[in-house]
């Protein structure tokens, strides 16, 4: 019987306070502004991966999600297997002695710790999941930086899971790509007392896809060009000093503008996409009316190409963000606070 190798690890969901949007290269995900989120923790929404592989695996390569077959013959998996086989190959070379991985067939298998089809960010917890599983079962000397570049492939925000706490994604200038990667901004453990809630107002799947959504943004909106070449530029260093300083106002009110213009790029582009509906709105209003009610920012909502809300805030603001939430909203339906409890985020070291 042939030798099975195999290899487990798992990759959390980050939700962008600068959001990414717009592709300048649509085939290598590379993006028209940087961007900046903050990676949840590892115990709260995840993506657990194990990778395998076999010279007497069946020869083509599969993917499990959730139990489900998925389809890997699309360019984006194909990119990240292809890579990752090559770095692999590459150490074959040298050391003939190591056994031939990067000839065998693969095979994943997923499971999401959260509802896939509520319109989180699966995608980003999984591709940043599927790299490092693969990288570790090749025994890569691959740094997250490196990591980071591939998983962009799978899904641009994937490059960011590969990283805790508040990270960066450079958007570069290199046509190949090769400067397109994520940074650690700071650690979790520098502002731990970050926390964040997700209001799930519809499980349903995305109407617009993001890549449609951002290619027929790019080419619509009149609004996207400044976004891209001065709002958020601008806007990525205030965020990066706001981290730094530990300045929640600042971090809050910059989020929430951002996740405003994202939005108004989305109306703004022809024909409009609505991510937002009613119950988004009424989110916004009750964090607007909890932070009237502080006489200061304590709480900050963002919307990713979706209708659900990520509130955040800090801990010893609990009571009056995520309790005032449970209280407003806990009795309309299609309300829910994801898993009950605050999500937090931590460094969630990868
Ligand atoms: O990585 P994608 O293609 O799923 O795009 C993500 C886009 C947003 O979630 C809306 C913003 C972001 O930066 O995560």
């Amino acid at each position: 019987m042939s030798e099975i190798y195999r290899a487990s690890t798992t990759a959390p969901v980050n939700i962008a306070v600068i959001k990414y949007w717009g592709k300048r290269d649509p085939k290598l995900n590379l993006p028209t502004n940087s961007s900046l989120s903050v990676t949840l923790s590892q115990n709260d929404l995840r993506t657990h991966t194990t990778a395998s592989c076999s010279p007497s695996y069946p020869s083509e390569d599969t993917l499990l999600l959730n139990g489900s077959p998925q389809d890997v013959s699309g360019a984006r998996t194909q990119a990240c297997f292809r890579e990752l086989r090559a770095l692999r190959k590459e150490l074959e070379d040298k050391d003939g002695s190591l056994p031939k991985l990067s000839s065998y067939p693969l095979k994943i298998v997923s499971e999401n710790n959260f509802p896939t089809a509520a319109g989180l960010a699966s995608s980003a917890a999984g591709f940043a999941a599927l790299v490092r599983a693969i990288a570790n079962l090749y025994e890569l000397p691959a740094s997250p930086t490196d990591l980071s570049r591939i998983a962009r492939q799978g899904s641009g925000s994937a490059c960011r899971s590969l990283f805790g706490g508040y990270v960066g994604w450079e958007q570069g200038t290199a046509q190949d790509g090769s400067d397109s990667v994520a940074f650690q901004v700071a650690p979790a453990s520098h502002w731990p007392n970050m926390r964040a809630i997700i209001l799930v107002v519809s499980a349903a799947k995305k109407g617009v896809s993001s890549t449609t959504g951002m290619q027929t943004t790019v080419a619509t909106s009149s609004l996207f060009s400044a976004r891209a070449n001065e709002t958020v530029p601008r806007r990525m260093k205030e965020m990066q000093e706001a981290v730094q300083n530990k300045d929640f106002e600042s971090f809050a009110k910059t989020t929430m503008v951002d996740s405003n213009s994202f939005h108004a790029t989305c109306l703004d582009t022809y024909p409009p996409i609505f991510y937002l509906n009613d119950v988004s709105r009424a989110a916004i209003k009750v964090v607007e009316a909890i932070n009237a009610a502080a006489g200061k920012i304590i709480a900050a909502y963002t919307f990713d190409a979706g209708p659900n809300a990520v509130i955040y805030y800090l801990e010893e603001n609990e009571k009056d963000v995520a309790g005032l939430f449970k209280v407003a909203l806990g009795e309309k339906e299609g309300w829910a606070v994801q898993r009950g409890e605050a999500v937090q985020a931590n460094s969630a070291a990868l």
